[in-house]
């Protein structure tokens, strides 16, 4: 395990943001992770723990341990008649991961294709697409407790999943180090197509009896078609939550906005899509400087080169506030800034 200092954190960061971190470690094994945070005490240390950068802005360079976690590998741990139970390191990229359970015909994850970033952050904020989030089939986690380098395990109930949530985003926040995931898939796959863009897809291709190869190419094209490839434009995906709000807000919304999408969640709430809503206020495809919001999707914010992590970081505080000035409804990042 070599430290590094002063090191460039440009190729970490789906943004494309250049900063420098101070100090730079990659972490390949489990026990070096230990060393990490016993014999480096790591917990009283200024530290950025990452795997794929990609839920992440960098506004300025860090002064601090930059962890990089490359822990790999991909196992079938337990199986019955119906379940496998597949056990993937937190370095992993995501979509292998998907890829994986796809060409087993395991269903669960195929929903979420394509989604850029690794295992490990994956239950961070509960990822989610297009009518499913890991919480669906997570089944637990290992996580390192940063303070003694113990190796704890988190079922799905001790992880408090929420909309993007979790208890590592929360009160358990800095504390641990996710190292591995366990799903529990389904040797007899249930296609969930309910989300209307997928069946469009899907009908489009005349496929009628889907298998779970089919959902995954279906959301691969979809997000390729929206979503900007960070390989080629600087991006976190979503940049913005989309926000739930009192549903009597809704309704009077409505009145002067009679086309605001909104899907009711729980009894008294909608959540509003922020694409939206940042739409109706004139910045989809706008460009400002080297940063602005993306065409095909409002929610993304771009660094179209050379962009400043605080450039973008204006860009998105401006877009709270006439957000928040048109429509009285306060939009949250779900992308985390530093
Ligand atoms: N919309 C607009 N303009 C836009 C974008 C969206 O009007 O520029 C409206 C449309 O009415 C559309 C609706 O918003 O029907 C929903 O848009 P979309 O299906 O693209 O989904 P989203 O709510 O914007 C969420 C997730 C995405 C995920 C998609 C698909 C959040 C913050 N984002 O986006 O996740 O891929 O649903 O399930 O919940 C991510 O988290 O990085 C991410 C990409």
């Amino acid at each position: 395990m070599v430290i590094y200092q002063n090191i460039s954190l440009k190729p970490y960061n789906t943004f494309g943001i250049d900063v420098n971190a101070s100090h730079f470690v990659r972490v390949n094994t489990v026990e070096e992770l230990q060393v990490l945070c016993t014999a480096f005490n790591l917990s009283e240390r200024n530290k950025l723990v990452f795997g794929g950068g990609s839920n992440l802005l960098l506004t300025k360079d860090f002064d601090g341990m930059a962890v990089k976690i490359d822990l790999k590998g991909i196992d079938k741990i337990k199986e019955d008649e119906e379940h496998v139970w597949i056990k993937a390191m937190s370095g992993e990229v995501w979509h292998h991961l998907v890829l994986y359970s796809v060409e087993h015909n395991w269903g669960g994850l195929e929903n979420l294709s394509l989604i850029p970033g690794c295992v490990g952050a994956a239950p961070m904020q509960n990822i989610g697409a297009y009518g499913v989030e890991i919480k669906d089939t997570f089944e637990e986690l290992f996580a390192i407790e940063i303070e003694s380098g113990k190796l704890v395990k988190f079922t799905n109930a001790e992880c408090k999943f929420g909309y993007r949530e979790s208890v590592f985003k929360n009160e358990e926040k800095n504390k641990f180090i996710i190292v591995s995931v366990t799903f529990k898939l389904t040797k007899n796959p249930k296609i969930n197509i309910s989300y209307g863009a997928i069946q469009e897809t899907l009908n489009k291709k005349g496929i009628t009896q889907p298998s779970i190869k089919d959902v995954s190419d279906a959301v691969i094209e979809i997000r390729k078609s929206k979503l900007p490839d960070p390989k080629d434009l600087g991006n976190s995906g979503s940049f913005f939550k989309n926000p739930e709000i009192e549903l009597s807000l809704y309704e009077s919304l409505k009145v002067n906005h009679p086309t605001m999408p909104g899907y009711p969640v729980g009894s008294n709430k909608i959540k509003v899509p922020a694409g939206w809503l940042i739409e109706q206020c004139g910045f989809k495809g706008k460009r400002i400087g080297n940063t602005g919001s993306h065409k095909d999707q409002a929610l993304v914010l771009v660094n179209y080169g050379g962009a400043t992590g605080n450039e973008i970081y204006q860009l998105a505080l401006t877009i709270q506030e006439t957000v928040k000035e048109k429509f009285g409804i306060q939009i949250t990042p779900e992308v985390n800034i530093l």
